[in-house]
């Protein structure tokens, strides 16, 4: 089941909101409820989100036919709805390129944003599964955070793609997700979809992450981005960076599984990204609280990073 898709004229997409209590699909026809699924995170995970991206682009050249300025602003809007993961205005932008074939046009180039990052899921599955069969050796354990899932790209995914591939060889030795406070993307979402593929895991929570590692409970920690900067640097949700100096500290590989359409070369490095600021309220409604959603990993602390087309082995100072 795909995560996002154009189904008879519409957006489909799964409410990953509600799950795993109710699996239900949301009908979209109009701009500004894409919008406002991408904001609550109905859809959410970088390549999902270049795809929605590009559909919202094809529901606002429908909705706005003949209305530039309206257009243009839907246009905008589709793309600044999250600011960090740069597929999101990557994927609208591609598909506003057509805005000049009208509607017919432009919802074309969001089926190809959709089919490249499907194909993107099962490259990476391969690349990532035999780079850490050769970091790791035979039955790889696992730590990974947050949802890298089919429900994060479409189908297949990026770092959980790469664990069921690890499966489908029969090679996966184990798989401990971080439960990714606070809105709990590993407990809810990748729970789910590691019962759904039937292997077995263990929730951890966030800060229990680099003590795990330090005591030899997992063999790699692997990962998703939302934006891979030229130097390396790696964006993704908070806690990312945490593993990171863990997995450096217990001496196990640490590698970030992302599309090359995260790979961010006109970004040169994590401080120049828009870490999005998720409010107080999914913290705490009774104190004042801090809420990045997202975090920067230091290039240095990455192993590799596998994308869709190779392995840069930042380890051995190769570069993007
Ligand atoms: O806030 P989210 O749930 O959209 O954050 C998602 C992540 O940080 C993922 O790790 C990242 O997008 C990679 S998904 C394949």
């Amino acid at each position: 089941m795909r995560t996002i898709d154009w189904v008879d004229g519409a957006v489909e997409l799964i409410d990953q909101t509600l799950l795993p209590g109710e699996l239900k699909v949301l009908r979209v026809t109009a701009v500004a409820d894409l919008i406002a699924a991408i904001q609550s995170l109905a859809v959410r995970g970088a390549p999902a989100l270049g795809v929605a991206g590009a559909f919202g682009v094809a529901l606002a050249a429908r909705e706005f036919a003949g209305d530039a300025v309206g257009l243009a602003r839907a246009v905008r809007d589709v793309e600044v709805a999250r600011p960090t993961a740069v597929n999101l205005a990557r994927g609208a932008r591609r598909a506003a390129g057509r805005l000049g074939d009208g509607f017919e046009g432009v919802l074309a180039e969001a089926c190809v944003v959709r089919d490249e990052e499907i194909a993107a899921s099962a490259a990476m599955a391969v690349l990532g599964a035999d780079l850490l069969a050769e970091l790791c050796g035979g039955r790889p354990r696992v730590l990974t955070h947050c949802n890298t899932g089919g429900l994060a790209a479409v189908v297949g995914g990026t770092a959980l793609g790469v664990v069921f591939e690890l499966q489908r060889r029969g090679t996966l030795g184990g798989v401990i997700a971080s439960e990714t406070r606070p809105l709990l993307q590993g407990a809810r979402l990748t729970a789910w979809e590691l019962e759904q593929a039937g292997i077995e895991f263990r929730v951890s929570v966030d800060s229990a992450g680099p003590f795990l590692l330090a005591r030899g409970e997992a063999d790699a920690v692997i990962l998703g981005a939302d934006r891979i900067c030229a130097n390396g640097d790696v964006i993704n949700k908070v806690g990312t960076y945490a593993h990171a100096l863990g997995a450096q500290r217990a001496g196990v590989p640490f590698v970030v599984v992302a599309p090359e359409s995260t790979v961010d070369m006109d970004t040169p490095d994590g401080g120049a990204v828009e870490i999005e600021d998720r409010g107080a309220a999914e913290v705490t409604s009774f104190s004042a609280a801090v809420n990045p959603a997202f975090d920067v990993t230091p290039h240095d602390l990455v192993t590799a990073i596998v994308t869709d087309r190779r392995v840069v082995r930042l380890d051995r100072g190769e570069k993007l």
